[in-house]
């Protein structure tokens, strides 16, 4: 049995990038469900390594915070003056005396980077037997990034930064794209030499591609396949760009699995989502965090999903909903706004300006309008109507109602928790209960109706009201004959 080979990944996060004029550390900006150190890791993970170090520097903490959360067996290790990539690297390595094999350092900066990409360089650097691999890429305009200089017979033989660079050598298209594969020995032993004589005064990590290759040390470069992959990300509009690029290739991926996306352009759907074969979505719809969306559903328009279950066959149209489970061919929307703790079960119903908050509705519930329903447990089949409120809040505390199975509550009631509707008990329309409706009771608390007779035409004489209502008596009065209601 052949060992598997050894590996350390060295992530590089400790810059500051200015450019994003921003109070969060670039690498914490998010893109599609990951940090875009995340999307970094991500794409390392598979690489197996025995350690994973990510230099961390300015806003240390709030990075260390991010990774003890999405990779908590990745090492921090402190850079605490960013002096260069160079200098980061050797920091990086002096916290793993033991590391051996291959070192993959990848700047934290690359979200679209494929796992598949880095696994390819490893096995060429690896195959090579060199002391250094640079992934490269051929790009349209290379600005500000370190070019590729190669010999006459092609062979890579230095790294030059922008700043540092001949106009000769600025006209290079073959760029850096700070993604590389080292061994471990030539890489310690370059690094001790790095100089901090350049544009900068810092010590550059791509200077050891110069060093090895002069020592007669071989060093290669592996070319991406696909340079949109390299693309680092300095400032907003760059991270705007990459994310639109990555949206296209989540869709694209779906679409080919068998989801239905009608407007890939306006669907934004997080790296974390999942969805099955024949789900729909429709357009300007996001899916986010941990999202899923079974077969034959369909989601949106204009839908935002949050952490949200959507079962098989469901409906959920122009919708906000957060930590929400939508059962198997419910149905939600349009407007309504779903809030954490809401399960719907199968073929229930929350309808158009509708607000759910820890409610949980059983098979075939209803809540068809205009109602809150906080804190409530409703019973399978049940019907409630129209702008009915569950009042769950005093002031101090929140409390539950419980609907039965089969209840049915009329519209504009108020159930002030904690309350309990019974199985079968109807609640008249306009109620304010607080207390227990029995099973298949009625309860009423509205007052009863009272009819001031001819109260209009004293009152509001003169006003359309009163030569409607005069009209309307008139017209009736030659009949003779008049049916009493009731
Ligand atoms: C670097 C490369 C350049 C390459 C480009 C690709 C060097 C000298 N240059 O340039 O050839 O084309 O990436 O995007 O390496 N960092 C630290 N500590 C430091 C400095 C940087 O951790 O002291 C981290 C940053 O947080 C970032 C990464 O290293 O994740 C790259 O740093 P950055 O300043 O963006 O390097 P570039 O100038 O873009
Ligand atoms: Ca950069």
């Amino acid at each position: 049995m052949s060992q598997s080979p050894r590996r350390t990944v060295v992530v590089l996060a400790a810059g500051e990038g200015k450019r994003m004029k921003s109070a969060t550390p670039k690498v914490l900006h998010p893109m599609l469900g990951r940090t875009l150190v995340g999307h970094v890791l991500a794409a390392a993970e598979p690489a197996g390594a025995e350690q994973v170090i990510v230099v961390v520097g300015h806003k240390a903490d709030q990075v260390k915070a991010h990774l003890t959360e999405i990779a908590p067996s990745a090492v921090p290790v402190l850079q605490a003056e960013q002096n260069g990539t160079g200098h980061a690297v050797r920091i990086a390595l002096e916290a793993v005396p033991e590391a051996a094999g291959t070192v993959v350092v990848l700047n934290g900066d690359v979200p679209l980077l494929r796992p598949e990409t880095v696994n390819d360089l490893i096995a060429a650097h690896e195959a090579g037997g060199r002391g250094a691999t640079v992934l490269a890429a051929e790009v349209p305009d290379p600005a500000g990034l370190g070019r590729i200089v190669r010999d006459a017979a092609g062979n890579l033989e230095r790294i030059v930064e922008e700043r540092d660079a001949s106009a000769e050598v600025k006209a290079i298209r073959e760029i850096n794209a700070g993604i590389y594969a080292f061994d471990v020995a030539s890489l310690r032993e370059a690094l001790s030499k790095l100089s901090t004589d350049n544009d900068q005064g810092e010590e550059y990590l791509t200077d050891v591609f110069g060093l090895l290759a002069s020592a007669g040390d071989p060093v290669g470069v592996f070319v991406a396949p696909d340079a949109q992959e390299t693309l680092g990300c300095n400032d907003r509009a760059e991270l705007a760009r990459l994310r639109a690029l990555l949206r296209d290739r989540v869709n694209e991926a779906w679409m080919r699995r068998g989801v239905s996306i009608l407007d890939p352009s306006t669907t934004w759907i997080d790296v974390t989502v999942t969805l099955e074969p024949d789900a729909e979505i429709d357009q300007n719809s996001q899916l986010l965090g941990a999202t899923s969306v079974a077969a034959g559903a369909i989601v949106g328009p204009d839908t935002t999903l949050i952490d949200t279950t959507v079962g098989a066959g469901a409906v959920v149209l122009r919708t906000h909903s957060i930590g929400a489970r939508i059962g198997d061919e419910a149905t939600v929307g349009p407007f309504s706004f779903l809030r954490p703790g809401t399960k719907l079960g199968r073929k229930a119903k929350v309808g158009g300006f509708v607000e759910t908050k820890n409610a949980e509705l059983g098979d075939g519930a209803k809540v068809p309008h205009l109602s809150y329903v906080g804190d409530a447990t409703i019973g399978a089949k049940s019907n409630i109507g129209a702008g009915t409120i569950f009042a769950n809040y005093d002031g101090v505390n929140k409390s539950h109602t419980t609907v039965g199975e089969a209840a049915f509550v009329g519209s504009d009631t108020v159930l002030i928790a904690p309350a309990t509707i019974e199985p079968g008990a109807y609640v008249a329309a306009g109620s304010a209960i607080s207390g227990t409706v029995p099973a298949g009771a009625l309860a009423v608390t509205r007052a009863p109706q009272r009819n001031v007779e001819g109260w209009v035409a004293r009152r509001r004489a003169g006003t359309v009201s009163a030569e409607a209502a005069e009209r309307f008596e008139a017209a009736k009065a030659p009949e003779g004959e008049i049916s009493e209601a009731e």
